[in-house]
C-alpha cells in the first residue's frame, strides 16, 4: 500500500480548528483509495514563538523537508504584532515558502451556486464566477533586497523595501499560470503595472515571450488597478490570472470575496520539492477558540494537495464533490448563512463532509 507522510503544521488562531477537519476528510478519503496516510504535527508561527523562541523552529522545516505534502493552517495574532517583523509568525511562513521554493501559489476562486447570495455582491456580478489567481510567492517586495529602517538624529526616518524579479523567477512562474490555464478555460490574464514601474516591464517581456510557447492560450496584459476592479465589476471575464507577490496578496483576498467568504478559499503552494496547502483566510482571531470557524477552505486545501502533491485526482474530484453536496443539502457555517439561517460549527461542517466523503467513495 502506497504510504505518504503529511507535515501538519496548524499554526494559530482558527488554524488548529480547521486543520484538524481537513485532516478527517483525507483520512477518510485515503481509507476508500487504499492508500495510508501518516500526519505529523509540527509547530510555527505564534505557538512555536511561544514555545520554541521562534516562528519556525528547525525540526518543524526538518519536518516539511521530509514529507511529501504539508498542510497548513494559519499564522499570526494580536498577541505577536508588537514583534519586529523579522520575529513575527509570519516570518515562520515566509521562511518554509523560501526554503522550499514554492514560486508559485495557486488561489482558485469559485461562486458555488448555492453560495451565490453569500456574496455581498450582487447576484448579477458574482454568479458564473470560475477563477484562479496565481500568485508568484518568492521574490517581489516580500523577499527584495536592500530593505530595513535607517533612523536619523533629528529623529526622522526612512524604511525601504525592494520590488526586485530576475527573469528566470518570472518564467518560471509564468510556465506554470500557462499550463495550468491550458488545463482551464484557456485564458491567462497576466496583471502588472507596467505604466509606472520597470519591474512590471520586464515582467510583460518575459510573459510575453513564454506565451509564444502556448500559442492555444490567449494571453491578456492588465495593469493592476483596472485588474482589482474588473474583480469585483465584471469577475467572468477573468478565467486564470497570474501576477507578482504583492499584487497576487492582495487580488486573491478581494477574490475571496467572489466565493461567498474567505472561509471558502483553499490554496496550493507549489513549485518546489514538496507542496504546502492552507488556507486563505487566516487566523480569524475575532472568532478564534469559538469553533464556529468554516473549515471548507481548509478541506479544499486538502483536495488540492491531493491533486498536486498526491497525484490522487480522483479522490481531490471525491472531496470537491462532497463538499457540494453538503453544502447544496442547505448546511451552512455563520459565515456563509443568510441571516436567521441554521447554522454549525467547525465540527459539525467537518462531520457532514466526512459523511459525504465516505458515502461518496
Ligand atoms: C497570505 C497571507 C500572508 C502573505 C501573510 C500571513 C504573511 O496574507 O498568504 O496571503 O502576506 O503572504
Ligand atoms: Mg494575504
Amino acid at each position: 500500500m502506497a504510504t505518504y507522510r503529511i507535515a501538519v503544521l496548524p499554526g494559530d488562531g482558527i488554524g488548529p480548528e480547521v486543520t484538524p477537519e481537513a485532516m478527517r476528510v483525507l483520512a477518510a478519503v485515503a481509507k476508500g483509495a487504499g492508500v495510508s496516510l501518516e500526519f505529523e504535527q509540527a509547530l510555527v508561527g505564534g505557538a512555536a514563538i511561544d514555545t520554541a523562541g521562534e516562528p519556525l523552529p528547525a525540526a518543524s522545516m526538518a519536518l516539511c523537508q521530509q514529507a511529501d505534502a504539508i498542510l497548513f493552517g494559519a499564522v499570526g495574532g494580536p498577541r505577536w504584532d508588537d514583534l519586529p517583523p523579522e520575529r513575527r509568525p509570519e516570518r515562520g511562513l515566509l521562511a518554509l515558502r523560501k526554503e522550499l521554493d514554492l514560486f508559485a501559489n495557486l488561489r482558485p476562486a469559485r461562486c458555488f451556486p448555492m453560495l451565490v447570495d453569500a456574496s455581498p455582491l450582487k447576484r448579477s456580478v458574482v454568479e458564473g464566477t470560475d477563477l484562479m489567481v496565481i500568485r508568484e510567492l518568492t521574490g517581489g517586495l516580500y523577499f527584495g533586497e536592500p530593505r530595513g529602517v535607517e533612523r536619523f538624529a533629528d529623529g526622522g526616518a526612512r524604511a525601504i523595501n525592494t520590488m526586485a524579479y530576475t527573469s528566470r523567477e518570472i518564467e518560471r512562474v509564468a510556465r506554470m499560470a500557462f499550463e495550468v490555464a491550458r488545463k482551464r478555460r484557456r485564458r491567462l490574464a497576466s496583471v502588472d503595472k507596467a505604466n509606472v514601474l520597470v519591474v512590471s516591464q520586464l515582467w510583460r517581456e518575459i510573459v510575453t515571450r513564454v506565451g509564444r510557447e502556448f500559442p492555444d492560450v490567449t494571453l491578456e496584459h492588465v495593469l493592476v488597478d483596472n485588474a482589482a476592479m474588473a474583480l469585483v465589476h465584471r469577475p467572468t471575464q477573468f478565467d486564470t490570472l497570474v501576477t507578482e507577490n504583492t499584487f497576487g496578496d492582495i487580488l486573491s483576498d478581494e477574490a475571496a470575496i467572489l466565493a461567498g467568504s474567505m472561509g471558502m478559499l483553499p490554496s496550493a503552494s507549489i513549485g518546489g520539492k514538496v507542496g504546502l496547502y492552507e488556507p486563505v483566510h487566516g487566523t480569524a482571531p475575532d472568532i478564534a477558540g469559538k469553533g464556529v470557524a468554516n473549515p471548507i477552505a481548509a478541506i479544499l486545501s486538502a483536495a488540492m494537495l491531493l491533486r498536486y502533491s498526491l497525484d490522487m485526482a480522483g479522490a481531490a474530484d471525491r472531496v470537491e464533490a462532497a463538499v457540494e453536496r453538503v453544502l447544496g443539502q442547505g448546511h451552512r457555517t455563520a459565515d456563509i448563512a443568510r441571516p436567521g439561517e441554521k447554522t454549525l460549527g467547525t465540527r459539525e461542517m467537518g462531520d457532514l463532509v466526512v459523511r459525504e466523503v465516505e458515502a461518496g467513495a
